[in-house]
């Protein structure tokens, strides 16, 4: 219950014979509802599951299929994209062709570069083969003048190249520090719902803590893309590691070129297509990623060492899974890694996270031990702690592909339960006998 002033409208909770605001005599008259309370709890707009507009989602395809396929099929209104990499991985040239592309398709373009200078920008894309004036160029730091620029321009898209660049005039610290960066992200993406236009932001991973990385804003964007790859070779890896639009996990694959990036549309054999199979230390490892396969070459090398710390060096793999690995060699198969220094690497510099890399990671490791080469050899399969060789998704996609590509012999887990890592050994003929997982 609320007394309210029937001259100036205040408001009290208890009743008085005057009005302690505008002095009126008149006594506060009693009133049901506060008109207070309600500009205090605005009510949430409500609509109906069938009007939520799910089933109406447009999704405009930017027209190169890796692309779109790690983004869900197309872009969608409002969608706020972050895209992470290494720096000079070619976070900026995917970019770039992607605005090309859409432009191309009778699509405007806004592309934001506080990284480089509009000449730099314009340099790049005639060296790309890019030129069509719906795609619209700024060098703007500002975010809120980024974000005006783009409210006049109503662009089908806006790349802003780079977070750890652009600033909020108010909020202190230096471009790429924290603060800033979570600011000028939630700005740029606040503008994206409202306005409908789909968002690119590039963000730099850096092993330098002093700034901040795009880790920090992906909770605040729809979707999650990192481009990966050597620097030295030219394969490069898109992945979707978020999506609300559609499947996440999905792989895109480029390779870099003097006029920028390719798409690669059969990868299978394209990282052990230059295997030779007779030397010790190589498998080949039938990878499914993003449901497609692709066949990797996993090296080992064991090279004994007098240093009493001998080394234990991966790429593209978790080194922790490589330890594992080894362990139960030592523990299961009685091979012995003491006094070794361990390297093992994923040809081509792309990163597994695919749980089936074990059982190529122990034959490797074997055959560079033992000095005894494996052939043309391809296996998958997860290593358990006892000595197992479990199971791993998509068995007979691997193993088809494998065969496929030429591989002639091919080893991964019959999935019964009883596969063990040394009747594994004994099939890659590198320990024993009686093969039994060939299949
Ligand atoms: P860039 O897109 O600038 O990387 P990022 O934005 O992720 O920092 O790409 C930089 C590298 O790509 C650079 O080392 C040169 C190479 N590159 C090519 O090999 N071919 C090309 O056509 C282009 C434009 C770049
Ligand atoms: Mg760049």
């Amino acid at each position: 219950m609320k007394y309210r002033c029937g001259t100036c409208a205040y408001e009290s909770p208890k009743w008085m014979g005057f009005c302690p605001q505008c002095l009126n005599e008149g006594a506060l008259i009693e009133t049901a509802e506060s008109t207070r309370s309600k500009r205090r709890k605005p009510a949430a707009e409500v609509v109906s599951l069938t009007e939520s507009g799910a089933e109406k989602v447009v999704r405009a395809p930017v027209g190169i299929d890796e692309f779109d396929r790690v983004i869900g099929g197309g872009l969608v209104p409002g969608a706020g994209i972050l895209l992470g990499g290494e720096p000079g991985v070619g976070k900026s040239t995917l970019l770039l062709q992607v605005a090309g592309s859409v432009a191309d398709r009778g699509g405007t373009v806004l592309v934001v570069s506080a990284e480089e200078s509009v000449g730099q920008v314009g340099l790049r894309a005639s060296r790309l083969g890019i030129s069509n004036d719906a795609i619209l160029l700024s060098s703007e730091r500002d975010v809120d003048a980024i974000i005006e620029a783009g409210r006049s321009v109503k662009p089908d898209l806006l790349v802003v190249d780079s977070i750890q660049t652009i600033a909020a005039r108010e909020v202190g610290g230096a471009p790429g520090g924290v603060a800033q960066v979570r600011e000028s992200v939630a700005r740029l993406v606040h503008f994206s719902k409202k306005s409908g236009v789909p968002v690119v932001l590039i963000g730099h991973v850096t092993k330098d803590g002093g700034i901040a990385g795009p880790k920090l804003v992906e909770h605040t964007v729809d979707v999650v893309l990192y481009l990966e790859g050597d620097p030295e070779r030219g394969l490069r890896v898109l992945r979707g590691l978020k999506n609300r639009f559609g499947a996440t996990h999905q792989v895109g694959l480029f390779e870099m070129g003097e006029r920028g990036l390719i798409e690669v549309t059969d990868p299978a054999g394209l990282l052990a297509s230059d295997r030779r199979g007779d030397v010790p230390g190589s498998v080949v490892f039938p990878a499914v990623d993003g449901r497609r396969p692709l066949l990797v070459e996993v090296q080992a090398l064991v090279a004994s060492t007098t240093t009493p710390q001998p080394r234990r060096s991966v790429k593209g793999l978790e080194p922790a899974r490589v330890h594992q690995v080894i362990a139960v060699l030592e523990r299961h198969a009685g091979l012995s890694f003491a006094g070794k220094d361990v390297y093992v690497s994923v040809v081509g510099g792309i990163k597994l996270r695919d749980p089936g890399v074990d059982l190529p990671v122990a034959f490797a490791l074997a055959s560079s031990l033992l000095g005894e080469p494996t052939g043309s050899l391809a296996a998958w399969g997860e290593v358990g702690l006892t000595g197992e060789v479990r199971g791993v998704a998509h068995g007979e996609h691997r193993a088809a592909e494998a065969k496929r590509l030429g591989m002639e012999k091919v080893i991964g887990p019959t999935g019964n339960g009883g596969d063990r890592i040394l009747a594994a050994l004994a099939s890659a003929g590198l320990l024993g006998e009686a093969p039994h997982l060939e299949r």
